[in-house]
């Protein structure tokens, strides 16, 4: 009988966060008193020609923290830029490490403290089945995370997300002692970003928190053998719940200002925050049938040009958006209720006409609101596509776990198939 109990416990952890205008200049005191000497400042090139990591390395080294600056982490990190990572921390040897950007600035910093703490080669942890899932003997080093984007809301989450080109899959290594064990989200970090990364990031951040909300309840899962076998992702609970819905309430209230005017701090700092926050309830809910297919979108073709990034690629914002009115229109039945108070939260007020269609068209409508492609065309596919595009969504059981009701194969084809063109 007991392979047929059900999960009665949930787990809630929180990157502790410092949040403000200004709150990076306090970066050398927190790293100071995180008890870093000597600090691998973990960044990318674009941040770095902004002046924006060297005005951090300033701060460490006014503390009396020794720098090195590491600046050629990957947007969409990849094994070789990962391993290139492993090797300059394995060289310098930091007892602390500080990241600034995006969330793939941030996930290379937390590979890279993995290794250096407790060895082996990165493919060593990659999430089972493609990677062995060897799960880290104690805490790593100190990790203080600063985003630049609002966006991945990696500040707060224990998971590292990998780019495998020859494989053609995206992929992770998810571990709590991965998570940063302190933030400082500055709003001020956000006034250089173009307004398409705002967008993605924007719509990134609400899909964590509508999937988050829109999970499996934990309750409804098996009971776990042993603690140790909990997954990181355990479906909506109450206070999963809380993070979620204020991060969604902020989506539909500032994600459009925030990309209209890079000025408008007060949108961008709320998006700062709403990242952070959704972070934090997907980081114990999990996101499951939008992000599970957004795995393929990202990773089968490389030729979308997006306003704003220095390369043709396709932002992980709009991989990700892009199947989210199709996935929420398929999960309605599961949790109505759940659908159309997310719906609410996005558009701000009551429903003329409750229905399947609300999330989706409250969705579509943010989607216009910020300049995103409309659908799977967009970003460069075809029908032709879509049996590669279901093979690389069905792959992510740990993901799809997690959905309200459980998409079949031919499930997940019809999602795709209605996201050639959401309007
Ligand atoms: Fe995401």
């Amino acid at each position: 009988m007991t392979t047929q109990a059900l999960e009665t416990v949930f787990t809630m952890e929180a990157t502790p966060v410092k949040f403000g205008r200004g709150a990076a200049h306090e970066a050398g005191w927190e790293a100071a008193r995180l008890g870093m000497r000597r600090v691998l400042l973990v960044t990318d090139a674009q941040v770095a020609a902004l002046g924006l990591s060297e005005n951090v390395a300033a701060q460490l080294r006014v503390a009396g923290i020794e720098v090195s600056v590491f600046d050629r982490s990957r947007v969409e990190p990849t094994l070789e830029s990962l391993q290139e990572a492993v090797v300059f921390a394995r060289a310098y040897g930091p007892d602390g490490f500080v990241s600034l950007g995006g969330g793939s600035s941030i996930d290379t910093a937390k590979v890279a403290n993995l290794l250096l703490s407790h060895g082996g080669e990165v493919m060593d942890y990659v999430n089972p089945p493609i990677g062995a899932g060897r799960k880290p003997a104690g805490p790593l080093l100190p990790h203080l995370a600063i985003p630049t984007t609002p966006g991945s809301g990696s500040e707060a989450t224990t998971v590292a997300v990998l780019d495998l080109p020859a494989l053609k899959v995206k992929t992770g290594i998810s571990h709590r002692y991965l998570r940063p064990a302190q933030a400082i989200v500055d709003p001020e970090l956000t006034r250089s970003a173009p307004s398409a990364v705002i967008a993605s990031a924007g719509l990134d951040v609400v899909c964590h928190a509508a999937e988050s909300y829109l999970s499996r309840p934990f309750g409804t899962r098996p009971k776990p053998a042993t603690p140790d076998e909990r997954p990181p992702y355990q479906g909506s609970n109450p206070v999963a719940d809380v993070w979620s819905a204020q991060a969604i309430r902020f989506g539909g209230e500032f994600l459009r200002r925030a990309v209209a005017d890079a000025d408008d701090l007060e949108a961008r700092g709320m998006m700062m925050l709403a990242a952070t926050m959704a972070g934090v309830g997907f980081g114990s809910a999990g996101v499951h049938i939008p992000h599970s297919c957004a795995y393929p979108i990202a990773g089968l073709k490389h030729d979308y040009r997006a306003e704003g990034y220095p390369s043709a690629f396709i932002p992980h914002g709009f991989s990700v958006i892009v199947t989210a009115p199709a996935a929420f229109r398929f999960t309605f039945d599961a949790l109505p209720e759940r659908h159309l108070q997310v719906a609410e939260w996005l558009t701000g007020g009551k429903l003329e006409n409750p229905g399947p269609d609300s999330l989706p068209n409250a969705l579509i409508d943010l989607m216009r609101g910020v300049g995103a492609p409309s659908g799977l065309s967009e970003l460069g596919y075809t029908e032709q596509d879509l049996p590669a595009l279901v093979a690389g969504a069905v792959k992510q059981q740990r993901l799809l776990a997690v959905a309200p009701k459980p998409p079949t194969e031919a499930d997940l084809e019809t999602i795709l198939r209605a996201s050639f063109e959401n309007w």
